[in-house]
């Protein structure tokens, strides 16, 4: 159907259509999808974000008391990062939230100044803000432990650089780079540092808490002057919901743009779109207070004692093996023998979708993963591995 009805349907039988048309989509209950780095959202989370559907962030005039909310999740998970004086906002997800933070490294930067010195593992969001800013990635090589190799970045700092960009969850192992050493680069050249915490902002603050080994990656290091953390990733609030956090509001000040016609009055803002999802902000603050340092501490470890088990069973078998160690619940499964690309193909077969990489296939367990999954994805694995050799 291409044209628009001249009457419209009854209710009862667009959603009779919609049951239909939405079957094909996978479902994170029944552990199809484990390849995303998004999940089932959270059941308070969404009822929060149903009942605020109407809130529009972009005119905060009119919901002062849904600013107020995004304030105090801002400054929740600021602490969390270790600045209770960060600010910033919920956006659309960690691609805007990168865009964002360049955008702001952009701005407090000399004209001439054009550079931004990024891992190897970056995700493809850095690509899109460099086009939009006319700025120039310089992609740095991994060191064996897949972290970025931070001799190499600071071989590639020249006048024209303007910002370094660290990964704190990498899309496609979960490893941490050192952040810490980037900091100390970053001072030492008067630099932005920008880390990419969309997926470890909401695992990594755990792990010293659950006695696993502790990266420093956020506000603690003196040189990260921004960081992305994702609600929508680990943070099981309801797409969309990405985070930036900037170190203070002198660097937030250098993207804010004064928007005066709107019915709530005069208003500045320092985001990329103008109208902007209260429902996800809300939903974010009432999930941070419902479910606490305990809650979410409990549901890190849940998915790291299932990825150790999916680790395991991958290293009993032969023909595949892992990338390395887990750092965090992102585990890459790699062959020398097989078509990663088959193999993967094999999975989609058996209704498994993982996440396809150059070299490995990456499997992200995430809060709706449960146990009877990763066993019949051993053995969905096994299977595929069969079929593929
Ligand atoms: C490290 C990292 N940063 C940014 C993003 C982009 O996030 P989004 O898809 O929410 O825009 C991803 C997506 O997986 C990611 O892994």
């Amino acid at each position: 159907m291409n044209e628009l009805n001249e009457k419209g349907l009854p209710e009862t039988l667009i959603r009779r259509q919609l049951e239909l048309k939405l079957q094909e989509d996978l479902t994170y209950d029944r552990g199809q999808i484990l390849g995303s780095m998004c999940t089932r959202p959270h059941r308070f989370a969404e009822q929060v974000y149903m009942k605020c559907l109407e809130k529009n962030l972009g005119d905060p005039g009119l919901f002062p008391a849904t600013v107020e909310l995004e304030k105090e999740a801002i400054k929740l998970l600021g602490s969390l990062l270790s600045n209770p004086k960060a600010c910033g906002h919920f956006v659309s997800g960690g691609t805007e939230a990168n865009i964002t933070a360049l955008w702001a490294a952009r701005n407090l930067s000399k004209e001439e100044q054009s550079e931004v010195i990024v891992p190897a593992s970056a995700h493809y969001s850095f690509d899109k803000a460099a086009d939009l800013l006319s700025l120039k990635l310089i992609r740095v090589r991994s060191n064996e432990g897949f972290q970025v190799d931070t001799a190499a970045v600071k071989k590639e700092i020249t006048s024209d650089t303007l910002a370094i960009v660290g990964i704190a969850g990498t899309t496609d192992l979960g490893v941490v780079d050192p952040i810490p050493e980037l900091s100390e680069i970053a001072v030492a050249h008067g630099l932005y540092l920008h880390v990419d915490a969309a997926f470890g902002g909401f695992v990594l603050p755990f792990f010293k808490d659950l006695g696993y080994a502790n990266f420093d990656f956020d506000f603690k290091s003196p040189g990260v002057s921004s960081i992305t953390v994702d609600p929508h990733k680990m943070g099981l609030a309801p797409i969309p919901a990405g985070g930036i956090f900037f170190r203070n509001e002198k660097i937030m000040k250098s993207i804010s743009v004064e928007v005066p016609y709107l019915s709530g009055g005069n208003t500045i803002q320092s985001t990329i779109v103008g109208t902007r999802s209260g429902a996800s902000a809300v939903a974010v603050w009432a999930l941070l207070m419902h479910l606490g340092r305990a809650g979410y501490r409990a549901i890190v470890k849940r998915c790291m004692d299932l990825t150790w088990k999916l680790a395991e069973g991958i290293e009993a078998m032969e023909e595949v093996s892992l990338v390395t160690k887990p750092v965090m619940n992102i585990v890459g499964i790699k062959s020398s023998k097989i078509d990663i690309h088959l193999l993967a193909e094999k999975l989609r077969e058996r209704g498994r979708a993982v996440s396809v990489f150059p070299h490995h296939i990456r499997v992200a367990v995430m809060p709706h993963v449960k146990l009877e999954h990763v066993h019949d994805f051993l053995n969905d694995l096994e299977n595929a591995v069969k079929e593929s050799t």
